[in-house]
């Protein structure tokens, strides 16, 4: 019977989600997932937003499975084989012996040498819309389960390149790295989360939809047609990445919020570069762009910014100070439709009265329900192991419980 199975090992992590503000966009090898750039996320909180993962590993096993949000899916998905992959040669290599193998999984005496133990995984994802980086790694538990050490950027971009930035916390840049085998290639912390406290970010989701292009296969038309992206990668980004470290580390807000601004410009704009063109922006991004445009030019100096990946949400950043007016205005350009109370998630937010000079000066046409909600956040830490076995989203029987 199923629930007298015996678990050998079981883990539950947690991963926060990244949003970059210098993209990566395109590959310089599809296999490895090598970028042609160097790119620059900040971790968002996981009181917001996070997925939470439970591996079982055990002897009794015969086969992988997965189950995404209480539903089995599908566990030949490309990404989340090379995942496992990646992860158990990473184990194999460093446990050459069957002593090595012992101690590496600890309890899992019976253990042969070669044999592959097979994996269980149960994800669920908090509060993620669509186009948020949606592939946060399973790679961190999987490593945790396994007993894989070291630098996990290799399997972690498995999943999804941009995933393996989600790694840690706070700032953090992932080189592209120059060797062909891509050992070079890693994620690494810039800051800690601590390091900018007053910095705060806003999700303002538009559509929770899927997208339309895929980012595989949208990298693969941009790199083989966009002279645009190529000299981005080339002529662009290298400086962009030393000034925009600049600016983290010195808080200088103006130069951060303005270079993220033109960095998801410039990607969208490789977007419309490539042939045919693919357009992830949509007429409330556009509405949003102005607006905070506008509030800027009114305040005469940059205070918030935004940035978009391959979707129509926005993502803004903004100092402590200025939250609660910058979300007053979102209000006042999109009222919110039937869920008023539930348009604010996330972090409170004081509510304030905009200024007669300030609903002037953003002159909108207001349209109702554009902005779905908003989820308030700030920067956060990297992926954590919980230590309580309450946690586990797999049951003793290694399936996930009905209700989940
Ligand atoms: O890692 P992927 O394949 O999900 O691509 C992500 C690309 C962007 O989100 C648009 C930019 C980035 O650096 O996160």
């Amino acid at each position: 019977m199923a629930s007298e199975k015996p678990q050998d090992l079981m883990v539950t992590c947690t991963a926060p989600v990244n949003i970059a503000v210098i993209k990566y966009w395109g590959k310089r090898d599809e296999a490895l997932i090598l970028p042609i750039n160097s790119s620059l996320s900040v971790t968002l909180h996981q009181d917001q937003l996070k997925t939470t993962t439970t591996v079982a590993i055990s002897k009794d096993f015969t086969e992988d499975r997965i189950w995404l949000n209480g539903r089995e899916e599908d566990v030949g998905q490309p990404r989340l084989q090379a995942c496992l992959r990646e992860t158990r040669r990473s184990w194999e290599l460093r446990a050459q012996t069957p002593e090595s193998q012992l101690c590496l999984l600890g309890n899992l005496v019976s253990h042969k040498v070669g044999r592959t133990l097979q994996a269980e995984l149960c994800s669920t994802l908090t509060l993620a819309p669509a186009s948020v980086s949606p592939a946060v790694p399973s790679a961190y538990a999987l490593a945790q389960a396994y007993g894989v050490e070291g630098d996990l950027s290799e399997v972690a971009r498995q999943g999804s390149g941009s995933a393996c930035r989600s790694l840690y916390g706070g700032f953090v840049e992932w080189q592209m790295g120059e060797q062909a085998d891509g050992k070079d290639s890693i994620a690494r912390q810039i800051a800690p989360e601590w390091h900018w406290p007053q910095l705060r970010v806003l999700i303002l989701v538009v559509s929770a939809d899927k997208k339309q292009t895929g980012s595989t296969v949208g990298m693969q038309t941009s790199v083989k047609t966009s002279a645009l992206l190529k000299f981005r990668a080339e002529s662009v980004v290298p400086e962009r990445m030393k000034e925009m470290t600049r600016c983290i580390q010195e808080q200088d807000f103006q130069g951060f919020a303005q270079l993220t601004m033109k960095d998801s410009n410039q990607f969208h704009a490789t977007c419309l570069d490539t042939f045919p063109p693919i357009s992830y922006l949509n007429d409330t991004s556009r509405r949003i762009i102005q607006l905070v445009h506008r509030f800027n030019t009114h305040h005469g100096q940059t205070k918030v910014a935004y940035t978009f990946d391959a979707g129509p949400n926005a993502v803004i950043f903004t100092l402590e100070d200025t939250v609660a007016e910058f979300v007053a205005a979102v209000r006042h350009s999109f009222p919110p439709a039937a869920n008023g109370d539930k348009f604010l998630k996330g972090l409170q937010v004081a509510p304030v009265l905009l200024s007669d000079e300030l609903k002037a000066a953003l002159a909108v046409e207001p349209s109702p329900g554009g902005v779905q909600y908003i989820i308030a956040t700030q920067v956060g830490p990297g992926p954590q192991v919980l230590d309580n076995t309450h946690d586990h989203l797999l049951g003793p029987d290694g399936l996930p419980p009905r209700d989940l």
